[in-house]
C-alpha cells in the first residue's frame, strides 16, 4: 500500500491529512496562525508562520501513523491564493506576505488598467486588475518600499514557498499562478505583454507546471526534520479552490460547488476558457491539465462569522469549552431557532471590501435593520444569511454565462453547517450535496499527487476512486419565497450605499 500527503495552507491554519491509496484518511493534524491588520483593509500573514505550521504538521502525521516513509509516495500542496511573498538571493522573506484579502492596492489596479488597456488585459489574463491579486501587490511593494524591491529575487505564492522550502525549487502550478494577473490564461503560460507593460523581471517568477506534475523530491534536511523520505516527490498541487474542486469531484462540466471558508467561493468547472465580460467573477486555469474554471468570490464568509464569535461571543465560547465542543456549534444551534429573514434583520458581508460580485476595495460591513428586539441569535443568523445572499450573487453569474450546473457540491468548514447549506440549497434553489470526506482541498492535492506518483492515470480515475456522496440537502418550497424578498433588499443596499462607502473611505 502506498500513501500520500495533502497540505492545505489556508487563512486561519495549514492542516496537512495522510490518506492511503484509495484515499482514506490515516491520520491529520492542523496548526493555526493569526492574520495580521496594520490599517483598515490590510491583510498580512508571516510565511514563517506557514513554514513552522507545515513542518510541524507534517512531523505530527507522520510520527501518528506507523507508515515507512519510503511508502508516502507523493505530496500535494494546496494553498491560500494571490499572496505576495518576496524572497530575496539566498531564499529568505523579505517582509510579511501581503494576503489575498488585502485591499490596498486599488490605484496599482487603476495603474494595471491604464498600462495594457481594459480590454487587453481581460483577454490574456481573463480578468480585470483586481487588489485582491497579486500583480497590484507587487506594484504596490515597488512603489512604497522601493528598497525591499531592490533587493527581491523570488515572487512566490503562499504554498509555493512551502515548496520551496521542502524541495528547494522555485515553482508554480497553472491554476495559482493563474491568480497573479501575470498569465496568458487561455495558453497556460506567464504573459511576456503583461510582464514587459509591468515591468517586472521574468526571472523572478517560478517554473510552470500543470497541477498533477512532480516538481521536486523532499530535500535531505526537511526529511531529517519531518520523518519524510527523500524519495517522496512534491507535484504541483494547487490553489485552494481548484484543489478543492478534485477533492469534491467538480472535474467535468455540470459539476459545481460553494465553499465556505474564510472566504466564500462559487466554483464550476469549464473545458472551454469562459470570461465574464464584465470581470464579476473569475476565469481560472484548473487543475485538471487545459481545463479551466470560472468562480465568483465572496470576501469574508466564514470570516464574516469568526469576526463575530471573537468579539461578541465569549458566552458561547466559554459555554463550548464546558461541554467540550465547538463554539460554531451553539451558534449554528442557536440561529436555527430564528426564523428566515432573522426577524428582518440583514447583514451585508463587507467587512474587507468585496470582490463578486462589486469589485470594490471600500465597502464595508453593514447590519441593516437592526430593532431592540434582535437578540445575538438574530444576529448570528444574519450573517451567515448575508454571507448565503452574497453566494447566491455568486450562483447568479454563472448561472447567467451559461454554466449550466446540474450538481451543487458544498465543502469547507461552513459546509459541515447543515443550516448554511439549507440556506444554500434555499436561495439557489437546487440540490446541495457534501461527501463522505470533509478534506476538501487536501483530499484534492493528495488525488494530484496520487497521479504525479502514477498511482492513477488521471484526475478524473482517481476522483472516481475517492469522491463518495454522502448527504443530499433540497430546497425547501416556502424558505425560498421568503428568502427571495430578503434577497431583494439585500441586493438594493448596495446601491443605496455604495457613494457613502467612498466617502467613509476618504
Ligand atoms: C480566491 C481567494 C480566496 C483565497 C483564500 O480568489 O482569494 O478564496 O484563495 O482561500
Amino acid at each position: 500500500m502506498k500513501y500520500l500527503i495533502g497540505i492545505d495552507i489556508g487563512t486561519s491554519a495549514t492542516k496537512t491529512v495522510m490518506f492511503d491509496e484509495k484515499f482514506n484518511v490515516v491520520t491529520s493534524a492542523s496548526q493555526e496562525y493569526p492574520m495580521y491588520q496594520p490599517r483598515n483593509g490590510w491583510a498580512e500573514q508571516m510565511p514563517e508562520d506557514w513554514r513552522d505550521a507545515v513542518i510541524n504538521t507534517l512531523r505530527e502525521v507522520i510520527s501518528k501513523s506507523n507508515v515507512s516513509a519510503e511508502d508516502i509516495a507523493g505530496i500535494g500542496l494546496s494553498g491560500q491564493m494571490h499572496g505576495l511573498v518576496m524572497l530575496d538571493e539566498n531564499g529568505a522573506v523579505l517582509r510579511p506576505s501581503i494576503i489575498w484579502c488585502d485591499q490596498r492596492t486599488q490605484k496599482q489596479c487603476d495603474e494595471i488598467t491604464e498600462k495594457i488597456g481594459k480590454e487587453r488585459l481581460i483577454e490574456i489574463t481573463a480578468n480585470p486588475a483586481l487588489t485582491g491579486f497579486t500583480a497590484s501587490k507587487i506594484l504596490w511593494v515597488r512603489e512604497n518600499e522601493p528598497e525591499i524591491y531592490a533587493k527581491c529575487r523570488h515572487i512566490l505564492l503562499p504554498k509555493d514557498y512551502i515548496r520551496y522550502i521542502l524541495t528547494g525549487e522555485f515553482a508554480t502550478e497553472v491554476s495559482d499562478a493563474s491568480g497573479m494577473q501575470l498569465m496568458d490564461i487561455p495558453n497556460r503560460c506567464w504573459s511576456d505583454e503583461v510582464l514587459e507593460k509591468l515591468d517586472i523581471d521574468k526571472s523572478m517568477l517560478p517554473k510552470m507546471y500543470e497541477s498533477p506534475e512532480v516538481t521536486g523530491k523532499i530535500t535531505k534536511e526537511i526529511a531529517e526534520k519531518t520523518g519524510l523520505s527523500v524519495n517522496t516527490v512534491v507535484v504541483g498541487g494547487a490553489g485552494d479552490n481548484a484543489a478543492a474542486a478534485v477533492g469534491t469531484g467538480v472535474v467535468s462540466d455540470g459539476k459545481a460547488f460553494t465553499t465556505i471558508g474564510t472566504s466564500g467561493v462559487v466554483f464550476a468547472h469549464t473545458s472551454e476558457v469562459s470570461i465574464d465580460p464584465k470581470g464579476r467573477v473569475h476565469t481560472f486555469c484548473c487543475a485538471v491539465p487545459d481545463c479551466w474554471h470560472i468562480m465568483g468570490v465572496t470576501q469574508a464568509a466564514g470570516l464574516s462569522l469568526k469576526w463575530f464569535r471573537d468579539n461578541f461571543c465569549g458566552d458561547f465560547m466559554e459555554m463550548a469549552e464546558k461541554e467540550g465542543v465547538d463554539p460554531y456549534y451553539l451558534m449554528d444551534k442557536a440561529a436555527d431557532k430564528i426564523p428566515v429573514g432573522s426577524n428582518r434583520l440583514i447583514y451585508l458581508p463587507y467587512l474587507m471590501g468585496e470582490r463578486t460580485p462589486h469589485l470594490d476595495s471600500d465597502c464595508r460591513g453593514v447590519f441593516f435593520g437592526l430593532s431592540a428586539i434582535h437578540t445575538k441569535a438574530d444576529m448570528i443568523r444574519s450573517v451567515m444569511e448575508g454571507v448565503a445572499y452574497s453566494l447566491k450573487n455568486c450562483n447568479d453569474i454563472l448561472n447567467e454565462m451559461g454554466a449550466e450546473i446540474n450538481e451543487m457540491m458544498a465543502c469547507g468548514g461552513g459546509g459541515t453547517s447543515a443550516l448554511w447549506r439549507q440556506m444554500l440549497a434555499d436561495l439557489y434553489e437546487c440540490d446541495v450535496k457534501t461527501l463522505s470526506s470533509k478534506e476538501g482541498p487536501a483530499l484534492g492535492v493528495a488525488i494530484l499527487a496520487a497521479v504525479g506518483a502514477g498511482i492513477y492515470d488521471n484526475v478524473k480515475t482517481a476522483c472516481d476512486e475517492a469522491v463518495k456522496i454522502d448527504k443530499i440537502c433540497s430546497p425547501n418550497k416556502e424558505n425560498s419565497e421568503s428568502y427571495k424578498k430578503f434577497y431583494g433588499i439585500y441586493n438594493s443596499l448596495y446601491s443605496h450605499l455604495k457613494e457613502d462607502f467612498k466617502d467613509l473611505t476618504k
